[in-house]
């Protein structure tokens, strides 16, 4: 980026012919946005509207470069994103107090699972179930970013994925709405801290809003086509919750949802998110996504596109330059509503005024405060916690696992040992020192097994490669090994944006050398890494041990050898469903019962059922072992009846079996046995996360209320509806411990 400085002497003196009533704190924020609102032409207002990439990382054509500057300093750009650090964003914030009304800039950025400290990947944080370490890591991403000058993160992204062919499961909380709720407000509250305005936060912005989750065919920007009812019960649950914590603004999605694109969709941007929600912040539109409705085959052209879009509440374009291209002919030629431009431009300058970037538009870029959060070591230590906390034990026969220090020969053998940008996964920075500053998984088990244990390594194969030519070495490492430890999976580029899989099968080879190495009898380990759930049957059956490490990010291999020697007790839940083959997809475990449910897992006689493959998943949602047992007593209910102003007590009580202190998650299901519409089998209302000591019991209360009960009707209201019902409680989605009662 070639953007020269602008001497102090001008900059001043713009500052100094400011309008004083933007400038005039005593004024209520509104007064001010008023104010200001009544000095802009149309094309200022307009200007507020539109939102550019900066100058590197993008992630969809950037539709010119050219005039960018020149329209920063005429007050033809409300916000830049992808520009970050004091610099970059101090000396285009100095070019934007050029412009006649000297309207700070906003500089968005993708800060998805951390900025310059890294951590794991959103999914993989869900499988923590833990929101305090949740809300912190987001908070430590909003400091570190805010220092280096960003202002709002387009995080969470908060979008249901039920199909793990979608790259950008990643992204998310998974496939459960309730678990996808608490998690989404948890990351909004560690965005924004105790508010956006303070130094220390930046502003949230939801996504993608709506029901980009539901793709079809797992492919992304694909189109969404569900009832209304679905959307409601399902998908939309999530964006309303972190509507609910405050979120400030929102990203619209690529998709349509039933036929129009969600960037001109009025339902759901204006009946239901800026009026039945009351949303008080901006939409913004996704990367292009309103120019893109010329391809969706839904506006003609630019002009057309840019009506639809403001017409239908999308107040920011991202990219597209429809707005900057077309609206002000739009009003002139009395197509669209000045007032809807107005009302945009409100949303935008309201929040520019709540972030105090007309007092002090240079408040958030600090060279000071940017070098205290570099490489700082409490953050790196939240990161390696909150990694520990995200890896799953998915399989521990006899106990292979943890491991001791006791003298041995571990062989590590794999294409991700050594992996170090993999461990990081997508939407991360790659910062010039990483190959210094992440420790690999080689070093990390080296680091901690101390001088009894002697360490070998063979790649065996790389990630995608057809060739095996590797497998001899590895092989006969393994032969000389007491252990081995394979880590296996995913480039870390294989999710994310525009990273559909058709197959979720390890990629190349590299089942074929876990079976080469399994066939030399040596207890074996795996390690998984991935940016969603994987097809690993082989591997599934025949390894003694499986920890699925998803991206880790900056602590990954310190964390994973905080596991696998037993400092760490795993504790990490499924927060999607893992198939047994992509045939099963989608598959998620609250999905309706049918007509004719099977009566086994091989029950094929005319019911709903595949002849080459059982219904049940790989592994199921919420699943997830520790080095210790947990034993659940029968859930015990203090009543058989409720009515809508009472609450059921469940009481359950889990003992520690093993030879570990550990962590489980309690989970609390229900089943509705008959409703006005088909219930799930299952669907989650409660969970609670208990520590106990080796021997230990502990008793566990939840408590159900109506609320908990309702879903919507057939006619989309949210209704509770007497009737009986069964409450499970257990350590996974396929909890068969359950007790009933009745609402009245
Ligand atoms: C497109 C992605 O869909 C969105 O999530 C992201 O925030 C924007 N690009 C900006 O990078």
């Amino acid at each position: 980026m070639n953007i020269k400085s602008f001497p102090l002497i001008l900059t001043m003196s713009i500052l100094l012919i400011v309008p004083p009533c933007i400038y005039a704190q005593h004024k209520t924020i509104d007064q001010r946005v008023d104010s200001l609102l009544s000095l802009m032409t149309l094309e200022e207002k307009i200007g507020q509207m539109n939102q550019y990439s900066g100058f590197w990382e993008a992630t969809g054509p950037i539709t010119e470069q050219g005039n960018k500057l020149e329209q920063v300093r005429n007050g033809q750009l409300g916000s830049l994103l992808n520009i970050t650090g004091y610099e970059h964003t101090h000396e285009l914030q100095e070019m934007a107090l050029q412009s006649r009304l000297k309207i700070p800039l906003l500089f968005g950025q993708d800060v998805i699972h951390g900025y310059r400290t890294q951590f794991p990947i959103p999914l993989a944080e869900a499988a923590s179930w833990d929101l305090e370490a949740i809300e912190l890591s987001a908070r430590i991403a909003a400091i570190e970013a805010a220092a280096a000058g960003v202002h709002w993160t387009f995080a969470p992204m908060v979008d249901i994925g039920r199909d793990p062919r979608w790259g950008r499961v990643m992204e998310g909380a998974g496939e459960d709405p309730y678990l996808g709720s608490l998690i989404a407000a948890a990351r909004v509250k560690g965005f924004q801290g105790k508010g956006y305005g303070n130094t220390d936060a930046v502003m949230a912005c939801v996504k993608h809003f709506a029901a980009y989750g539901a793709s079809e065919s797992g492919r992304d920007y694909n189109s969404v086509d569900m009832s209304y009812r679905m959307l409601n019960e399902i998908y939309l649950r999530p964006y309303k919750a972190a509507v609910d914590a405050g979120a400030a603004t929102v990203m619209n999605s690529f998709n349509d949802i039933n036929g129009i694109p969600a960037t001109a969709n009025s339902y759901i941007q204006r009946d239901l998110l800026k009026g039945q929600w009351k949303f008080g912040g901006f939409v913004v539109s996704d990367w292009g996504s309103i120019g893109e409705m010329i391809n969706h085959g839904y506006s003609k052209d630019c002009y057309q596109a840019a009506q639809q879009a403001i017409t239908a509440g999308s107040d920011m374009d991202m990219e597209s330059r429809c707005y900057i291209g077309s609206l002000a002919q739009l009003v002139k030629d009395g197509k669209a509503d000045a007032r809807l431009v107005d009302d945009a431009v409100r949303r935008i300058l309201t929040k520019k005024f709540e972030m105090g970037l007309f007092d002090d538009p240079f408040k958030y870029s600090n060279k000071e405060r940017e070098k205290q959060q570099w490489n700082n070591p409490d953050n790196l230590r939240a990161s390696r916690d909150m990694a520990k906390k995200s890896i799953v034990l998915l399989k521990n026969e006899k106990q292979l696992l943890p491991l001791d220090t006791k003298k041995k020969t571990i062989a590590m053998i794999g294409p991700l040992v050594k992996a170090v940008r993999d461990n990081i996964g997508f939407w991360s920075y790659a910062w010039p020192d990483d190959t210094a500053r992440i420790v690999t998984q080689f070093d990390g088990v080296k680091n901690r097994a101390g001088k009894n244990i002697t360490l070998t390594y063979a790649k065996g194969c790389g990630i995608s490669d057809s060739s095996k030519a590797g497998f001899a070495q590895a092989v006969k490492i393994a032969k000389q090994a007491d252990i081995v430890i394979l880590s296996i999976g995913e480039a870390g580029n294989m999710s994310g944006e525009a990273k559909s899989r058709s197959n979720i099968h390890l990629p190349g080879v590299q089942e074929d050398l876990v079976k080469a190495v399994c066939a030399t009898g040596k207890p074996v380990i795996v390690l998984i890494n991935a940016g969603r759930p994987l097809v690993f049957n082989w591997t599934a059956d025949h390894a003694q041990a499986i920890l699925y490490t998803w991206w880790l990010g900056t602590k990954a291999g310190e964390a994973i050898a905080d596991v696998l020697f037993g400092d760490y007790n795993p504790s990490g839940k499924l927060p999607m469903t893992f198939p047994r083959s992509e045939g099963q997809i989608p598959i998620y475990y609250n999905h309706f019962s049918t007509g004719r449910p099977p009566k086994s897992e091989t029950d094929v006689n005319y019911v709903s059922a595949y002849i080459d493959l059982p219904n049940s998943p790989k592994f199921p949602f919420g699943y997830g072992l520790s080095y210790t047992t947990f034993k659940y007593s029968e859930p015990v209910l203090n009543r058989s009846t409720i009515n809508a102003s009472e609450k059921l007590q469940v009481k359950v009580s889990i003992t520690n079996t093993g030879n570990y202190d550990g962590k489980e998650t309690v989970q609390l299901y229900i089943r509705d046995l008959v409703g006005s519409v088909v219930r799930p089998v299952k669907q989650l209302i409660g969970f609670q996360q208990v520590f106990l000591k080796k021997g230990e019991t502990k008793e566990i209360t939840f408590n159900i209320g109506v609320d908990d009960l309702k879903f919507y009707d057939n006619n989309v209201n949210l209704v509770a509806e007497p009737g009986d019902f069964e409450v499970f409680v257990g350590g996974s989605s396929a909890t068969e411990l359950k007790k009933t009662f009745t609402l009245l």
